[in-house]
C-alpha cells in the first residue's frame, strides 16, 4: 500500500475488527498505546462504526471521514430533492422511474443514497478497500435504523461489490453480470487548479486514492456497456474538450451532468 495504514481500535468488539484488518491486510493497533512511527492513516473502529483520518490528527478531530448516511445535510439533500430535477433528470427519471443504476465509482455513497431516494436500484462498485470497507460499516449501520423512514426505504434499494469498474464493465458485456440501464460516474477528476475548494472528506479521498488519469476508457467502457445512458458528474461548469461531447447536460451550483445517452435509448432526454 503506497500509504501505511493501520485499523486502530479498542478491547471492545476486538475479533470483529480483527477479522476486518486480517480482510484487508492491516495490523491491528490498540487505540490505548502510541501509534507505531511512519503510518499516514488510521482507519478508527468504535462504537459509531469505522472512520478513516489522518494520522497526525487530534483524535476524535471532526475531520474524520465516515459513511454517514444519517448525516442531517444529506438527510436534507434527500428531502428537497425530486425526480425532475439535477441528478434525477440527469438520471432521466421522468421518463424511465425505477431505472437499475450501476454506481461504478461509489466513494462514500452520498450520491448512490440520493439516487435510490429518488426511486433508483442501486448497485455501488469501489475499488478501493478502505473505502469500501467504510461503505460496508456505513451501509450496515444505517440498515439497522428504524426511525428514519427515508434513509430505511433508500438503502433498501441499495447493493456494494468492491470491483474495479472497468473489469465488472467487461463481465457485463461477457454476460456474466446483469446490464445497467443507466451508469453513474463520479471519478476522482485531477483539481482543476491548485487554490480548488474541495470538500474536506473529498480532500483526504483525493490524498488517498489519487486522481483519476484515464478517465476516457472509463467513460467509454462505460458507454459501452449501459442500456439507456451514462452519466458523468464533474466539478465546475466546464467539460473536457479531450472527450467526446455529450448528448446534453444538466448545470447544478458546484458540479455538472454530462450525459451520454446510448444510441438504442436515443429518444430518452
Ligand atoms: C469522488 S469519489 C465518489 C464520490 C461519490 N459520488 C459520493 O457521492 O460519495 C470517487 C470514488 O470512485 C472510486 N473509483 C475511481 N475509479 C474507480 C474505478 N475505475 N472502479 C471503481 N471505483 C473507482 C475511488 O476509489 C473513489 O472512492
Amino acid at each position: 500500500m503506497q500509504h501505511p495504514v493501520v485499523l486502530s481500535c479498542s478491547m471492545v468488539d476486538r475479533p470483529r475488527w480483527a477479522a476486518v484488518a486480517a480482510r484487508l491486510g492491516l495490523s491491528l493497533h490498540d487505540a490505548a498505546t502510541i501509534l507505531p512511527a511512519g503510518i499516514s492513516y488510521l482507519l478508527e473502529a468504535g462504537a459509531q462504526g469505522l472512520c478513516l483520518r489522518a494520522a497526525l490528527d487530534a483524535a476524535q478531530s471532526p475531520s474524520a471521514t465516515r459513511v454517514e448516511f444519517l448525516d442531517p445535510a444529506l438527510l436534507y439533500r434527500l428531502r428537497t430533492s425530486g425526480k425532475r430535477q439535477g441528478l434525477g433528470q440527469a438520471l432521466g427519471l421522468h421518463k424511465y422511474p425505477e431505472p437499475f443504476v450501476l454506481d461504478a465509482t461509489a466513494g462514500l455513497g452520498r450520491d448512490a443514497l440520493l439516487m435510490a431516494h429518488l426511486g433508483c436500484r442501486v448497485l455501488m462498485l469501489e475499488r478501493s478497500p478502505l473505502i469500501h470497507a467504510l461503505l460496508e460499516d456505513g451501509l450496515a449501520r444505517a440498515q439497522l435504523v428504524t426511525d428514519e423512514p427515508l434513509v430505511q426505504a433508500a438503502v433498501a434499494r441499495m447493493q456494494l461489490q468492491q470491483a474495479e469498474a472497468r473489469e465488472w464493465l467487461l463481465q457485463v458485456r461477457l454476460g456474466e453480470r446483469e446490464q445497467p440501464d443507466v451508469i453513474y460516474l463520479d471519478p476522482m477528476f485531477p483539481p482543476r487548479n491548485k487554490s480548488a475548494k474541495v470538500k474536506k472528506d473529498i480532500a483526504l479521498l483525493q490524498e488517498l486514492l489519487g486522481a483519476e488519469e484515464d478517465f476516457a476508457s472509463l467513460l467509454q467502457a462505460a458507454r459501452a456497456t449501459a442500456r439507456l445512458r451514462v452519466v458523468v458528474k464533474r466539478p465546475g461548469s466546464k467539460g473536457d474538450v479531450r472527450l467526446p461531447p455529450p448528448s446534453f447536460t444538466v448545470p447544478g451550483k458546484t458540479a455538472h451532468f454530462e450525459i451520454y445517452v446510448s444510441s438504442s435509448a436515443s429518444s430518452m432526454r
